[in-house]
């Protein structure tokens, strides 16, 4: 027998119990005779001790011993001295005096203290993630994503899902994302590709009956790397049948309560029922389409204010179709040159030319004021609530743009200012996206959600499709969203139209989603589903910076496994195996 006990077990219950422990070495302390070991496993820590008199050869095996060496104790338990208890450990009020002990495993220095939380370079710490992981928050992150994922899976079961596995090799799913391609050894020149999540093969389902499923699901997408974004994520994916966006949503928000009440009973949800919002006020009231709302800083709009007023920035974004958003900040008058400087940075990462501003300090102040008369700055000031004290920013713009850039100038304000109550989960629902988009690079419109997204209404479908609004809703938390859904096209005729829109010929819909159109005529019941971020949602449970915290080997910010040093080249008699020929381009 290795062990009779974890190290997270034995309390002053067990005094005077003969114990066999094993586990790493956490910390060892040399008391000029008396050697004190904390032993660590993943339950906890215990104190072991070597008394010279007691056991001599201990002592000496003791000697040699350093911090994670791998040791297996037997001792006897006994009370602490009065005065030497540790309150914050489990097994605080006892020690284990040692009656045999064996090395199990040496360890070389590790690249990193162990036994200490503060903080080491990333690179480090994802090269050596095995011993990061030995960490308290590595591994307390990792238990509570097991929890809340244990969690899910006993509701789904609760609520009669079924959870099905969907293949990782299977046909492109077009979900705007680059994908990860799969080159196949029998069929040369031909690819499998990574799921970007199981949309197609989930719908596929429905038509088979399944009526409701879920999966802890792995989704692949080949996109640029940012703190919320891995190459490879998990999805808690889900699909019904027979339901409409709100069984779906309510249903959802349960279980979302259900998580916060027990895994994070600490914060406060802002609002039950989570609100609902179009997309439209979230753009035009927050400025993005996943607000944070714990902060009530809204955006107005002064489009209608400005546009004869003498300021050619405004004049001719009205002219060129666009808008003028304005944000009052209560306080903003103290906001120095340099900060305002960094707002307009942040303004020019979503696209706006430029950030104009004016501070009230009695008297209107700015190089823009001279533009405007009186009564249109009394106007402005009146439509978004700005009085003696405050700061007022403008962005002039496309719709988006306008809305995008000034969002986030908000974001950044409530942080600056320290306007965030972090006790508090603020949830939300965004509904009624656009069905399309205009896509720049391409010149094509674009699903926003994804092709299978059912329209809103299908007379104005029917009537103007390209502006549309899509059955479609995300949830949001704290200004991340967490999770995506739509009810689905369950009518091939409605799909077609679609494509058309998309501009998906014929022979190519075939070609790409020729299963998905064949399936739809065989009964297809009508159904929609949501798949949520389980890295997203861990991250805020556990008040990580990042989704890399909460993920047990996860990539770094440029897509590498720093650990396993993947990508990798392989060997050519592999490469040519799946008839590939490698031609090294030189990248700048
Ligand atoms: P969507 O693309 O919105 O929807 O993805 C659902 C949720 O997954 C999370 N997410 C990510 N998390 C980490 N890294 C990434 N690269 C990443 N990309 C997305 C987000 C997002 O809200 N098939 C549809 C769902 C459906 O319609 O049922 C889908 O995948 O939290
Ligand atoms: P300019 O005419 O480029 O000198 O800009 C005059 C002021 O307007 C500067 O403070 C710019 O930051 C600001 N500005 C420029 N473009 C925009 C825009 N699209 N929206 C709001 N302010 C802008």
């Amino acid at each position: 027998m290795y062990r009779t006990h974890t190290c997270g077990e034995v309390t002053d219950k067990n005094d005077g119990e003969n114990v066999i422990l094993a586990g790493w070495v956490h910390r060892r302390r040399d008391h000029g005779g008396v050697i004190f070991i904390d032993l660590r496993d993943r339950y906890g820590v215990t104190q072991i001790v070597s008394d010279p008199i007691g056991y001599s050869e201990a002592h000496d095996i003791l000697n040699d011993v350093r911090s994670e060496f791998v040791l297996q104790v037997t001792g006897i338990v006994r009370k602490r001295p009065d005065g030497n208890d540790n309150p914050n450990m489990a097994t605080g009020k006892i020690e284990v005096v040692i009656t045999k002990i064996e090395i199990l495993n040496a360890s070389k220095t590790p690249p990193f203290e162990i036994d200490q939380e503060k903080d080491v370079n990333e690179e480090l710490r994802l090269t050596y993630r095995y011993l990061d992981l030995r960490r308290d928050r590595l591994k307390n992150n990792m238990m509570l994503r097991h929890k809340v994922i244990k969690h899910m899976r006993d509701y789904f079961e609760k609520e009669n899902f079924v959870e099905v596995e969907t293949p990782i090799l299977i046909k492109g799913t077009p979900e705007g994302s680059r994908e990860y391609l799969v080159p196949s050894r029998l069929y040369h020149g031909n690819f499998y590709v990574l799921p970007q999540s199981p949309q197609q093969l989930k719908q596929l389902l429905m038509v088979a009956g399944f009526d409701r499923y879920f999966q802890i699901a792995r989704c692949f997408r080949d996109e640029d790397q940012r703190g919320d974004r891995q190459p490879e994520f998990t999805q808690l994916d889900i699909e019904m049948s027979f339901i409409d966006e709100n069984d779906i949503m309510s249903l959802n928000e349960k279980l979302m309560i259900e998580l916060v009440e027990k895994f994070v009973p600490n914060k406060k949800i802002l609002k039950k029922p989570f609100p609902v919002m179009t997309y439209e006020e979230a753009m035009n009231t927050y400025g993005v389409d996943k607000p944070d709302i714990r902060y009530d800083i809204p955006l107005s709009d002064v489009t209608n204010l400005v546009s004869d007023s003498e300021f050619g920035v405004f004049k001719d974004a009205v002219k060129n179709g666009g808008i003028v958003k304005a944000l009052r900040v209560e306080g903003g008058s103290k906001f120095t040159r340099k900060e305002i400087d960094e707002f307009t940075e942040v303004a020019k990462i979503y696209g706006a030319k430029g950030l104009s501003y004016i501070i009230i300090d009695k008297e209107p102040k700015s190089s823009i004021v001279k533009f405007f008369k009186k009564e249109e700055l009394d106007a402005i000031f009146e439509r978004c609530g700005a009085k003696d004290g405050d700061a007022v920013f403008f962005a002039a713009d496309k719709f988006k743009i306008a809305c995008e850039s000034l969002g986030h100038v908000r974001i950044s304000v409530a942080q600056k200012m320290g306007l965030i109550d972090e006790n508090v989960f603020a949830f939300l629902w965004v509904k009624d996206f656009p069905m399309f988009e205009y896509d720049e690079e391409n010149k094509t419109l674009a699903a926003v959600h994804h092709p299978f997204t059912s329209p809103k209404d299908s007379d104005d479908f029917d009537k103007n499709p390209k502006d549309s609004l899509a059955k479609a809703y995300d949830i949001v938390l704290n200004g991340t969203e967490i999770g995506g859904g739509s009810i689905r096209i369950h009518d091939r005729k409605v799909q077609k139209k679609v494509f058309d829109i998309l501009q998906i010929e014929d022979e190519d819909s075939e070609r790409r989603f020729g299963h998905m159109l064949r399936a739809f005529e065989y009964g297809a019941p009508p159904h929609g589903g949501i798949a949520w971020g389980i890295d997203r949602l861990i991250m805020i449970f556990a008040n990580e910076p990042n989704i890399r915290e909460v993920i047990a080997f996860p990539k770094d910010q440029k897509a590498k496994d720093l650990m396993l040093g993947a990508p990798s080249e392989m060997p050519k008699k592999q490469t040519e195996e799946l008839g590939i020929k490698v031609v090294l381009e030189k990248k700048d």
